[in-house]
């Protein structure tokens, strides 16, 4: 252990990093309003972005440092050709316990196969709506039963837990909070309530966030949410169920409240950055050394900076649009 330590990936805060997130495109088939609303976010070209055998390397050097959980987002991750053999590739390196996707759905269906036989164990699922119209209105596309049946799909693949996020915006699907959560009694699905961050390019909703306190105590008034373990490769939520429910219910508060005390993550950007935090502009370039051909040792150095410059917690103001214009390629 004492051998290893000094090269184990552990913070200024003490905080052990062990999970990875990967961004592998900045591209996206749908236009959610909290996103990406009027696709105007800058596309990267092809060669900004890092290749699937630079992020294997990214991957592999992580690993090494002590990540044990990769999660692959976007954009849309599937709509990136080659990505579930991009996938199968991460399964296949030592040391990876946990491989996880998050994906809007739209591909879920026509991938559900090959990403099953990736080895991907867990799948977050993007459902702000369970109105077929309203689906069409925040995402600009009418596809919620194609979505709905990838979830399906997943589900009968065997593919556990499938997390579906809402993301709550006042006025447009707050009054659906109660008909989420009961899905939780018949589906075995963990239904995540997300608070809205207005950053970035997504729209102007003109009223006050609906914050945790009150998307709980809305959730509430259908019966006793009891308090789950977390366990070590939960994120952020924090985690209920109904008695007798077969799903479970989780809240994500990055607004409201920090939870970064908890925070063991890195993100690596589609254009090849390290981003320390989500909700900061601290990166490191790891695209450059990479293509100039540098050393292992040397992109394990990149990750030591990205860690080392881990702030405690995330910065009280959310800078509105600088690196948050990115947030269609950092992935959530
Ligand atoms: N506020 C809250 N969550 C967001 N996501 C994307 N943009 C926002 C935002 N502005 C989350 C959504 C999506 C995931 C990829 O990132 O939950 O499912
Ligand atoms: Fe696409 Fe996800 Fe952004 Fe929606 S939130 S536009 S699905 S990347």
């Amino acid at each position: 252990m004492i051998k290893f330590a000094k090269n184990r990936l552990i913070d200024t805060h003490q905080r052990p990093i062990n999970y990875l997130r990967i961004s592998i495109t900045d591209r996206c088939n749908l236009r959610c309003l909290y996103c990406n609303p009027e696709a105007k976010a800058r596309k990267l070209e092809h060669r900004e972005i890092l290749r699937y055998e630079e992020l294997l390397r990214i991957i592999r050097i992580g690993v090494s440092m002590g990540i044990t959980k990769v999660r692959v987002t976007g954009g849309e991750p599937l709509v990136r050709k080659g990505c579930c053999d991009f996938l199968k590739q991460i399964a296949k390196i030592e040391g990876i316990e946990d491989l996880a996707l998050t994906t809007n759905g739209v591909l879920l269906k026509d991938h559900i196969d090959r990403i099953a036989d990736a080895g991907v164990k867990r799948l977050n699922i993007s459902m702000d709506t369970l109105d077929p119209e309203k689906y069409a209105r925040i995402t600009g596309s009418d596809v919620f039963e194609r979505v709905w049946d990838g979830i399906l799909s997943a589900h009968q693949k065997g593919i556990s837990p499938i997390k579906i996020n809402m993301v709550v915006l006042a006025g447009i699907n707050d009054e659906e909070l109660i008909d989420f959560a009961k899905l939780s009694l018949d589906y075995p699905f963990h239904f995540r309530f997300i608070e809205y961050m207005p950053i970035g390019r997504s729209i102007d909703l003109n009223t006050p966030p609906i914050l945790l306190p009150a998307i709980k105590s809305r959730i509430e008034a259908i019966g006793e949410l009891i308090p789950l373990q977390k366990n070590i490769h939960d994120g952020p939520a924090a985690r209920f169920r109904f008695r007798d429910s077969r799903g479970e219910i989780g809240f994500i508060s990055p607004v409201s409240r920090h939870f970064c005390a908890a925070c063991n993550r890195l993100r690596v950007t589609a254009d090849g950055h390290i981003l320390s935090c989500l909700l900061s502009n601290i990166t490191e370039d790891i695209k450059t050394p990479i293509r100039a051909g540098f050393l292992d040792e040397a992109l394990r150095e990149v990750f030591f900076n990205a860690t080392r410059r881990k702030p405690l917690q995330r910065p009280v103001q959310i800078s509105p649009l600088s690196q948050t214009e990115q947030m269609i390629s950092i992935g959530g």
